[in-house]
């Protein structure tokens, strides 16, 4: 079938863009290439003939409805998706997450699209100090970015609930594998340790995430793409529990970087202290994660060891303007 995939420039897209090739099917990537978009990340696919890329906005209208076009079904990852950024613009995250995502999941409907599965993320929960959160758990999103994220799931939702409109929507935990654009905390700090930067610890480090390989989060929204009832919402969590700071003397054993690289710096605004996942729901369905942290953790430093050529243009450009800018007070 053809399928539209938007993102697929990014971390988890580029993935997904693999797997769908992988089971044989036809894959147009719409992207608009942010700082966050490179096409390196789909380099290995460009010269598929089932593979095209159209470079765009899922919340121009028209982009949206030429994209759509004779497509059986629609992957949504495209959005802005870094927490600190949307700590300094709101409105970009507002614009992609909720306008861009109601504006695409509206042209999949006037053009028949079967199904569409729009992908968020654990953070539209909020923070929780013990257990897990189901998918009927309330949404109290304490971010900018989550509260993006969080209106395009009910924008998911309404609509399906006001036309019947066959929607799936997925909430993945914290991801990690190669190709992470170098602001999100793993691939920062094991760009940072390779390079024997300090690693800026925010607060106290005792913030845990649920950890998931990158392969595992695109396999379980394939999943959901295919298996899912309409209307129904996936956990997608890798049951990595761990605080940032176990975290960051991993990647210190694995890049053989000093601990006294390791930079206390001030908290995160309103920083979530704990996200955990129950993923029974799509477990039930037969989906399992299959890569175990430690090792996707080491292959992942090996990806960043060996790609020097993806990672230093990144960090010497936009991004390190953006850090300086943004950061340079932190310390
Ligand atoms: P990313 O920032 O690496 O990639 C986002 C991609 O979307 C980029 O290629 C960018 O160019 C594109 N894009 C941004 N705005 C666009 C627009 N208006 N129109 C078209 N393309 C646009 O993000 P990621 O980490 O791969 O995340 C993908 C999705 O998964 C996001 O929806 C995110 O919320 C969700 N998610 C991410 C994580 C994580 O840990 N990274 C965890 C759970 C859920
Ligand atoms: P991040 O990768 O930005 O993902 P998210 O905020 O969406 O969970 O951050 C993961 C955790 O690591 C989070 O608790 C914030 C923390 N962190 C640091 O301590 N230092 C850093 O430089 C970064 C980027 C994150």
């Amino acid at each position: 079938m053809k399928i539209l995939i938007t993102g697929g420039c990014g971390f988890i897209g580029s993935e997904v863009v693999r797997v769908a090739l992988a089971h044989g099917h036809e894959v147009i990537n719409l992207d608009l290439l942010t700082y966050a978009g490179n096409p390196d990340n789909v380099a290995d696919v460009a010269d598929d003939p089932r593979y095209s890329f159209i470079k765009g906005d899922i919340a121009d209208p028209a982009i949206a409805a030429t994209a759509v076009e004779g497509c059986e079904v629609v992957i949504n990852l495209a959005a802005e998706s870094h927490v600190d950024r949307s700590l300094h613009d709101p409105a970009a995250f507002i614009r992609t997450d909720v306008v861009g995502t109601a504006t695409l999941i509206m042209a999949s409907r006037a053009a028949g699209v079967r199904r569409f599965v729009q992908v968020s993320t654990d953070e539209v929960y909020g923070s929780i100090p013990t257990g897990a959160f189901t998918e009927t758990d309330p949404l109290q999103p304490s971010s900018p970015y989550s509260a993006s994220k969080a209106g395009g799931d009910l924008q998911a939702l309404a609509i399906h609930h006001t036309f019947g409109y066959d929607i799936v929507i997925t909430r993945g935990s914290n991801t990690y594998g190669p190709r992470q654009y170098p602001e999100k905390l793993i691939p920062l700090f094991i760009t940072n340790a390779l390079d024997g930067l300090p690693l800026p610890v925010y607060g106290d480090g005792q913030q845990i995430r649920d950890w998931i390989h990158v392969r595992d989060h695109a396999e379980g929204i394939w999943h959901a793409m295919e298996h899912g009832a309409a209307g129904a919402v996936y956990n997608v969590g890798g049951g990595n529990e761990w605080p940032n700071l176990e975290i960051t003397g991993r990647i210190l054993a694995h890049t053989g970087a000093s601990h006294d690289l390791i930079t206390y710096v001030a908290d995160r605004p309103g920083h979530d202290r704990r996200y955990a996942l129950d993923t029974a729901r799509l477990r039930g369905l037969g989906w399992a994660p299959q890569v175990a942290f430690d090792e996707g953790l080491a292959s992942t430093v090996e990806w960043y060891r060996g790609r020097r050529d993806w990672w230093e243009p990144i960090k010497s450009g936009e991004y390190a303007d953006w850090y300086a800018t943004n950061y340079a007070g932190r310390r």
